[in-house]
């Protein structure tokens, strides 16, 4: 009987290693302190208006599951909150309906799967959802998929073939987004492991990996959308340059056929990037109090400012990353992409070379991003692993293990961010474990040197940001 336990240890201890083993080491040493990132030339033009309407009903995915596959399951969910028209009004606002390359009607999800988010009960556009649950395997709803499809079309139909790049690239993500963390959200493992199958030229799916794709899923939380008119990088290591609207077709990645589908698609994303330039940040719903924000204003800006930027009138933003040595915080996440495969394979690919041209150019550091809206956007730090603005701002009080509700009502309007329990032991559907690699709370102790009064009046100001 010992013996079995004794192996069963040791498969839990292999298993436990090899998920991951294959990280890279955490690398502190960066010959730079902070680096300053310029602007990129952009695609001019672009329509507000189009990009929208390209973002709900655009096909921008490609190839999907048959539209009267879905329908059955879907049509008690239909959508409130984008508006829609059509056959999009039927389904849920995460899932865009469009035809693909032969006509079919198929189904896939869009860009507010992980882009918009519960808050008070309510849909907001734009705030990176922490309420995703990337826990699950979802290998078998990849064969199950399959199977319905074989049983419903067989693999000679039109169906079939609108559904097939999809199929091809969602069992291809399938292994590699499985995280284990609740919150977070895998989407560069996604978009990594889609491209592993595709010819770098045309887009093809290849039918096996062209580079080697990690064990370990590292995730992050959703950054919000609202502040992509100040940056000039993209992406929490600022690895995303050059134009943006090449940078975000990226997703399309899940289902898109080839090139040609690719080039005819990218063409809409110049006016994505323009709707995106227009988004605002939601105001703070509560009243707040003027003579204590403006003392938090001072303390901002001579604390905060150097890296986070100025707001109001004189409002600049410095697009500055910080390197890891500096900034401290949960390096995993940087230290993969400074040399992930993906990388080189970006940059020679269709995205590198064609116009408008676009390139990864990751840092082993995390850009200072802006506040604008930050009151909104807990939890904090790229992996999400601080609940509220008060811990943050106060080291020594960020708890380990904190477990949310997971009721989006049950936000903390003083401390500013997520109500939480503190825990002694991990497990629970909202526990967020730092003590999981990649999820560590360390890191960013420019709050630790502030009284307390100080920092009461630092938040104060920043829910007027
Ligand atoms: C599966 C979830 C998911 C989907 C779908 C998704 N994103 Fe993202 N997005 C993320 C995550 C996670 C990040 C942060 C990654 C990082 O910064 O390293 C991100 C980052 C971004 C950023 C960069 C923000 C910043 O401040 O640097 C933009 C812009 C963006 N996404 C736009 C889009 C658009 C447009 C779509 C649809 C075409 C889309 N995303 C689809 C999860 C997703
Ligand atoms: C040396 C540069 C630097 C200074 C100074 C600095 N920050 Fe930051 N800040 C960063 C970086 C870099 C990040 C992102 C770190 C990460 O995500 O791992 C960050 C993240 C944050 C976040 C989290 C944002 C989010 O949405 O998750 C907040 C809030 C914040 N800083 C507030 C402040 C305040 C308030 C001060 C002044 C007391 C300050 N920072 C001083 C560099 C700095």
């Amino acid at each position: 009987m010992k013996k079995v336990y004794f192996l069963l240890a040791a498969a839990l201890v292999a298993v436990a290693c090899q998920t991951y083993r294959d990280l890279p080491a955490p690398a502190y040493q960066t010959s730079w302190k902070t680096k300053v990132i310029p602007p990129s030339p952009q695609s001019p033009g672009g329509d507000p208006e189009k990009g929208w309407d390209y973002l709900i009903y655009g096909d921008y995915i490609g190839s999907g599951v048959p539209f009267a596959l879905l329908e059955k399951r879907i049509a008690k969910s239909p959508d409130t909150v984008l508006q829609r028209m059509g056959t999009n009004a039927q389904v849920p606002y995460a899932l865009n309906v469009f035809p693909a390359k032969n006509g079919t009607l198929v189904g896939n999800g869009n860009c507010f799967t992980c882009h918009a988010s519960a808050f008070e009960g309510k849909i907001i556009l734009g705030l990176g959802n922490s309420f995703s649950d990337y826990r699950r395997n979802l290998k078998p709803l990849g064969k199950g998929l399959r199977f319905a499809m074989k049983l419903a079309y067989g693999k000679t139909s039109p169906e079939w073939e609108a559904f097939e790049d999809f199929d091809h690239y969602f069992n291809a993500m399938a292994p590699h987004i499985r995280t284990n963390q609740p919150g977070v959200n895998p989407a560069a493992h996604l978009a990594e492991a889609c491209t592993a199958y595709r010819d770098p030229t045309d887009l093809t799916y290849t039918g096996a990996p062209l580079y080697p794709l990690p064990s370990y899923t590292i995730a992050t939380d959703v950054p919000p959308l609202w502040n992509v008119q100040k940056k000039n990088a993209l992406y929490y290591t600022a690895v995303g340059r050059g134009d943006f609207s090449k940078l975000l077709f990226q997703a399309s990645v899940l289902g898109i056929p080839d090139s040609a589908a690719a080039r005819k698609s990218v063409e809409h994303f110049k006016d994505v990037v323009a709707w995106l330039r227009t988004l605002e940040p939601p105001a703070f719903p509560y009243p707040t109090d003027p003579g204590l924000a403006a003392s938090g204003k001072a303390l901002f800006e001579a604390h905060c400012s150097s890296c986070h930027g100025v707001y109001g009138a004189t409002e600049s933003y410095p697009n500055k990353v910080v390197a890891l040595d500096v900034i401290r915080t949960d390096p995993y996440y940087a230290t993969y992409a400074v040399q992930a495969p993906i990388v080189s394979w970006y940059n020679q690919s269709w995205f590198g070379t064609s116009l408008p041209q676009s390139r990864f150019e990751p840092e082993a550091g995390y850009i200072a991003p802006p506040l604008d809206g930050v009151w909104a956007t807990a939890p904090y730090l790229h992996n999400g692993s601080v609940p509220t603005l008060d811990d943050l701002l106060n080291s020594s009080q960020r708890p380990n293990r904190w477990e949310r509700s997971g009721d989006s009502r049950d936000y903390d309007y003083e401390k500013v961010g997520w109500k939480y329990k503190a825990k002694n032991r991990s497990g629970g559907k909202w526990t967020y474990d730092t003590s999981i690699p990649g999820y560590a709370n360390s890191g960013h102790y420019f709050g630790d040197k502030l009284s307390g009064a100080e920092r009461k009046a630092l938040i104060e100001y920043l829910k007027t940001l």
